[in-house]
């Protein structure tokens, strides 16, 4: 049933809405609080607006006023006399306004004055009634005074209500932008682990090399949605390698020159693949360069300097730091000193100088802590936290 207002009210305009809430409301008797230190005015006025149907209260001071104000602060009305000992009607309409701003005021006075005109509207009150004043007068300002009340509280109903759909359904979308992107991650991570269980040699390594891609595009300030992208073309830089023949991919000796080349071709096969996945269409721009050498000698189109993608002049840097500290078949791990040391030699050549010169100043330690935490990373995630 609650759900079934609020998307009723979600569709109706300000007036409209205020207009069903007066339907909800039958019998709803508009409390008024006279408040003057004559007692023959407040029972004339008493009696008056009783006699039109109005529930009324009256206080003989501004103190006594405040006092009903605390046991009653949902009152429809104050109708305060300007002139009073003690506490004057405008010190009673400034501590109204602050305490209690839903409660309009109408202050009233034989003053006829253009300052004390100015000065009531000026602290908030809803309007001026003028001694000496009749009975039709003094019901038309109430009347008009508890219509615009009744305006302003229920805009400001409408405008909760409005928040609360706004806030429910931001709530929701994230939610659900969530959920998308536990699923593409997902993917992700499938994407990797079929290739992990055709080239069993590689396993971890995927993680690994995007940690440290991240942690160097990190170093370079690169901005969160683009780390998010290098991530996604970093981990699946070999992704093509799922068309490579078993007799290539997993033969043990030297490769031959033709079965080099179709090695190589797991460039393109990746970037094919991917490039048609909306959501890694610019991750795939990575895939494809990931072989490039800085100096144009790498492949598959020999690009140079900066026609290389920036995720992938980090990604040359990564793969080489992993490939160098992680034990092989054939040798075992160097030390994330020497492989750095390695890395510095090729600047210019392999690698991007600039970059080589940021990752030459990034301290030794965090490399072989990206590695444990890369190796530990529960599925689901590739990795790094973005
Ligand atoms: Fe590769």
């Amino acid at each position: 049933m609650q759900v079934q207002t609020s998307t009723v009210q979600q569709e109706l305009l300000p007036a409209q809405f205020a207009s069903m809430q007066r339907q909800e409301m039958p019998g709803h008797q508009e409390h008024i609080l006279v408040v003057d230190d004559e007692a023959s005015v407040r029972g004339l006025l008493m009696e008056l607006l009783a006699g039109a149907g109005y529930d009324v209260t009256a206080a003989c001071n501004a103190e006594q006023a405040l006092l009903q104000l605390q046991e009653d602060p949902e009152c429809s009305l104050v109708l305060a006399d300007l002139l009073m000992p003690g506490t004057d009607g405008f010190t009673l309409l400034d501590l109204i306004s602050r305490n209690h701003a839903s409660v309009p005021v109408v202050i009233f006075t034989a003053m006829h004055d253009i300052h004390v005109a100015t000065s009531t509207f000026r602290r908030g009150a809803v309007d001026l009634l003028l001694k000496p004043f009749n009975r039709a007068q003094l019901l038309d300002v109430v009347s008009r005074a508890l219509e615009h009340s009744n305006q302003l509280k229920q805009n400001d109903v409408y405008r909760k209500n409005l928040e609360q759909i706004v806030s429910a359904r931001t709530s929701r979308l994230r939610s659900t932008m969530n959920e998308l992107q536990k699923s593409y991650d997902i993917t992700l991570e499938t994407m990797g682990y079929a290739l992990d269980l055709r080239d069993a040699e590689t396993q971890e390594h995927a993680r690994r090399v995007t940690a440290y891609t991240i942690a160097l595009a990190r170093e370079l300030g690169i901005d969160k949605d683009r780390l998010h992208v290098i991530a996604c073309g970093a981990f699946l830089h070999d992704v093509g390698k799922i068309a490579t023949p078993d007799a290539i991919l997993l033969k043990p000796g030297k490769l031959t020159a033709e079965e080099t080349e179709i090695m190589r071709q797991h460039s393109t096969r990746g970037y094919e693949m991917v490039h048609k996945i909306p959501f890694l269409r610019d991750a795939s721009e990575l895939i494809y360069a990931h072989h490039e050498n800085f100096d144009g000698s790498g492949y598959p189109r020999g690009l140079r300097g900066e026609e290389i993608p920036l995720g992938a002049r980090l990604f040359a840097i990564a793969d080489t730091l992993d490939a160098m500290t992680s034990d092989r078949p054939y040798r075992k791990s160097l030390s994330f000193a020497e492989a750095r040391a390695e890395i510095g030699r090729c600047s210019g050549t392999q690698f991007d100088p600039q970059i080589v010169k940021v990752f030459l100043a990034m301290p030794d330690g965090l490399w072989a802590d990206l590695q444990r935490e890369a190796d530990q990373a529960p599925i689901g995630t590739f990795g790094v936290k973005i």
